[in-house]
């Protein structure tokens, strides 16, 4: 097995509460093996402009656990094996994947550490097929992942979730509104599920659960019936109706490969209003949700998932992707990562006791 002597770090994909703590945790698990640690900036992007890399000692990781984003940059765009270019005045579509095989090698590096969602897993998985010694970080707040039982970054989104629920409660008994707020979360309703319970929702929508409108409408006067009148709905950005109607919106981001969702709480808070005379309003909770500082939860996964995966490199198993198996971190192949999405089971505990509470899928 070859000596371990310099490795890299990078973070792709959307920033997410725990990526510093990850950086953090390799710098230092790493320092004190003895090796150095180069940043790679923007993804995989960094590999292109080598010049762009940087040693990063403990010092530059003091004091950055728990700050959300990430020091190294980030970026849901650039998938070398698919880069956009310009040729002339025309844009086509590239594979630069072997000349960030070049860049890891010029930079003398003997491992990498890529911290990223599943495009950043796929990329990673298929540059290992190219030779680079590479282990995966799982991040995403939208614990979609099914080889990992959670990625760092949702519990803290589901936190944000729900102290806007919490907010939006007063506002909406004041008024006897019902407030419709859409949560991220891609094609999972991990974070409308678990911040609409912990906040108290009458209605939930998920992706899972393609939802009727006249059946929310149902619920919301159902609800006005009580003393306390006032509703609140969370809907996740890519529930779907019934009809299989799934809301996006315009994306401007050249070389964006995933359509930007959204708009769905505004047809449903515009749905509520005409069909049952109740004042709405919607909201996008947005990109709040993956801002601020990680809950102590997620820093202690990005922790131990930083030095698994320095652990990893240390035994020389590359090509794999740390997860978290209660009470273990494991590991897992990066085929294996990326195979399967994980979507609320239908049958969940907790789709079973939000049912029991009353709450309302739509269905
Ligand atoms: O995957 C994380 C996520 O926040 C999703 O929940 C959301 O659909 C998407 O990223 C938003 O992407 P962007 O940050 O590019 O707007």
């Amino acid at each position: 097995m070859k000596e371990i002597k310099r490795i890299a770090v990078s973070t792709g994909g959307g920033d997410c509460p725990g990526l510093n703590a990850v950086i953090r945790a390799v710098v230092k698990s790493s320092v004190n093996l003895g090796w150095e640690v180069i940043g790679i900036q923007k993804g995989f992007e960094g590999l292109l402009h080598t010049d762009m890399a940087k040693s990063l000692h403990p010092r530059d990781v003091a004091g950055i656990l728990n700050i959300g984003g990430t020091i190294l940059g980030t970026t849901n765009r650039g998938n070398p094996f698919q880069l956009e270019v310009k040729v002339g005045n025309k844009t086509v579509t590239k594979d630069v994947s072997n000349d960030v095989v070049k860049g890891f090698k010029k930079l003398k590096l003997d491992a990498l550490i890529a911290i990223g969602g599943d495009g950043t897993l796929k990329i990673a998985r298929d540059l290992a097929m190219k030779g680079i010694p590479i282990i995966g970080v799982p991040k995403t707040i939208d614990n979609d992942l099914e080889a990992t039982v959670i990625t760092f970054g949702f519990d803290t989104a589901v936190s944000n979730a729900t102290d806007a629920l919490d907010k939006l409660q007063s506002t909406a008994e004041s008024h006897e509104r019902t407030m419709v707020v859409e949560v991220m979360g891609r094609y999972a309703g991990w974070i409308a599920l678990n911040s609409g319970i912990a906040g108290g929702a009458d209605v939930i929508l998920i992706p899972e659960i393609p939802f009727d409108i006249e059946k929310v409408c149902r619920k919301i006067k159902e609800r006005y019936k009580e003393p306390k009148k006032y509703g609140i709905v969370v809907v996740a950005e890519a529930a779907k109706m019934k009809e299989g109607k799934m809301f996006t919106k315009e994306c401007k981001d050249k070389g964006r490969q995933e359509p930007l969702l959204g708009g769905v709480a505004q047809y449903v808070a515009t749905e509520i209003h005409d069909r049952t005379g109740v004042e709405t309003r919607s909201m996008v909770l947005g990109h709040l949700q993956r801002g601020g500082t990680p809950t102590t939860f997620d820093r202690l996964v990005a922790t131990r998932f930083g030095c698994a995966a320095v652990r990893l490199v240390q035994k020389g198993e590359f090509g794999r992707m740390v997860c978290l198996r209660p009470p273990e971190v494991l590991s897992v192949t990066l085929e294996e990562a990326v195979s399967k999405m994980k979507s609320v089971p239908l049958n969940c505990d907790s789709i079973v006791s939000a049912r029991q509470m009353g709450i309302s899928f739509g269905d």
